[in-house]
């Protein structure tokens, strides 16, 4: 089929975060990035999104409506505007207005959690993306379509909408964290308009209730994890979530593919929030960078030659950010050291944080909020960046910090296992530092080990920054591995084994 490898195809992206759009976190940088790096391949890629309210004003000036109403289809016919919006280069974003559901501050929660809606939301999203391509008279050859928020559109794909114009469209479904599986009352069948046959417990059904990835699982043609290690690990109970049965059932087409990054955005040589710009032949430009956020956030009067550890997180379990915050006070106690954190999520955790930080102020420093300018000076400015996550499917701070000639520590899992070159295997290919058990005492001293590294042997310190800062972190490589995906979901869905 190696003519099929060379054509150009018509791929619709449908998720509920792109940047610099909307995001909530890593979902949204690589839904944007990956679409890029597809499209400068030549391919017809186009996104489907929702109009929130929370788009950037200055985005949204460059929105143009399309003319006419589209019908989406759901178990009443429901009428939307869709406005689209054509960069220079680039994959095309169309956006469906629905303020019913998006004209709101909050992507998916409120001050009382998840949106009770966001079933209805998320169907109407996809139902949307199954009428798109009739509205544009643009046939997609593949929907690659990413977490519960999409997942419905395989259920349409190869039920309702299985024959027409879509018959010959393959499905790729993007697994980025199993923790939320979207799920629903059985109710959501008829609103949704779709067959009560698929509420069976294999296919729809979880529960006694609706479970929109686990549809997602059952009906995509191909089926990808944000890198091979967690491929592995969700067929197991530990990391399943309780789908890991499905997974052994549908293994043969389960691919764990590693994220890329935006190397445009995240360059340390062109950013523009960075006091000092530099590569990895001028690493002492890094050590400006570091030197004014100590200024501007310990009140340093001159240069401090600690080591600067940064963390930058989504506050929630997953993370393990609550296990550095237990050792925190001990560590800053023990080694001479300092921490800068930057993360908001569970109300405890950030009380936490604010309070052992307010206890040591020349050593601790937490931003509670999320802010992006200061994520990229924080992650220039560090020397280390601690990850002790639970699970983490792919993760993109680590790969952002070895970008910027920061050593990643890491608990091996996931993503971060695939990314990360430990010091223990030698100096000469090491990017950071991992740990194997997610304790307090693992991750105590797996910081005192890079601690220690820092002061007693600087120049392993500068080629395991030189290293993580050669690494290939871009798309080239993972884009190509998507494009080899959607065709082996086009063959499938036209019957070839
Ligand atoms: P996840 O998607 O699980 O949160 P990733 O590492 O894949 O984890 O992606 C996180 C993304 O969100 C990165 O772009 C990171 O810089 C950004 N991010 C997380 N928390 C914050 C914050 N408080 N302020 C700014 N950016 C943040
Ligand atoms: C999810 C995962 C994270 C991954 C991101 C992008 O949010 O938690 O590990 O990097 O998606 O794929």
């Amino acid at each position: 089929m190696f003519f099929v490898h060379l054509s150009k195809l018509k791929i619709l992206m449908v998720a509920s975060e792109a940047a610099p759009f909307a995001k909530a976190g890593g979902l949204g940088d690589v839904v944007s990035s990956l679409a890029d790096s597809l499209a400068a391949l030549g391919h017809d890629v186009r996104v489907l999104l929702p109009l929130y309210f929370l788009i950037p004003q200055d985005l949204k000036q460059g929105f143009h409506p399309l003319p006419g109403v589209i019908s989406v289809h759901l178990g009443q016919e429901h009428w939307a505007r869709l406005w689209e919006f054509v960069p220079a280069n680039g994959p095309r974003y169309y956006f469906i207005e629905y303020d019913h559901f998006f004209f709101r501050d909050r992507l998916y929660d409120g001050p009382y959690g998840g949106f009770e809606d966001n079933p209805q939301r998320f169907a109407f999203l996809c139902r949307a993306a199954i009428d798109l391509p009739e509205f544009l008279q643009w046939i997609p050859d593949i929907y690659h379509v990413h977490d519960w928020m999409a997942a419905l559109v395989p259920v349409y794909l190869e039920t309702v909408a299985r024959r027409g114009p879509l018959a010959h469209t393959g499905s790729v479904l993007t697994i980025h964290n199993l923790q939320h599986q979207g799920y629903a009352h059985q109710s959501i069948i008829d609103y949704a308009g779709l067959p009560w046959g698929l509420w069976q417990s294999d296919k729809l059904e979880a529960c006694g209730g609706v479970n929109f990835l686990k549809g997602g699982i059952y009906f995509a043609n191909k089926l990808t994890t944000v890198s091979p290690t967690y491929a592995e690990e969700i067929r197991t109970p530990a990391f399943g979530c309780g789908l890991e049965d499905i997974f052994r059932f549908r293994g043969g087409d389960l691919v764990g593919i590693l994220n890329g990054i935006d190397e445009n955005l995240w360059n340390p040589a062109t950013d523009p929030t960075l006091p000092a710009n530099y590569d990895r032949n001028n690493l002492e430009k890094k050590s400006l960078c570091k030197m004014n956020f100590c200024q501007q956030r310990f009140g340093d009067a001159k240069s401090d030659n600690r080591p600067l550890f940064v963390a930058i997180s989504r506050l929630y379990a997953q993370k393990g950010l609550d296990v550095l915050a237990d050792i925190l006070p001990w560590v800053v106690e023990t080694m001479s050291v300092r921490f800068a954190i930057l993360g908001c999520g569970e109300w405890l955790l950030e009380e936490h944080l604010a309070s052992i930080a307010h206890r040591s102020p020349d050593r601790i420093w937490f931003y509670r909020g999320y802010d992006e300018t200061l994520a990229h000076q924080m992650t220039a400015a560090a020397d280390f960046f601690v990850m002790p996550s639970r699970f983490e499917p792919c993760g993109l701070t680590q790969l952002y910090s070895m970008r910027y000639g920061t050593l990643p520590i890491v608990h091996a899992t996931g993503g971060l296992k695939d990314s990360v070159v430990s010091r223990a295997h030698g100096v000469e290919r090491a990017t950071g530092f991992v740990f194997n058990d997610l304790t307090h005492q693992a991750l105590y001293s797996a910081i005192g080990w890079a601690c220690a590294t820092y002061y007693d042997h600087p120049s392993e310190i500068l080629t395991m920054r030189q290293n993580g800062m050669c690494r290939d972190f871009s798309w080239k490589q993972s884009s190509r591995r998507y494009l080899e995906c959607y065709h082996w979901a086009m063959e499938k869905k036209m019957g070839f084994p």
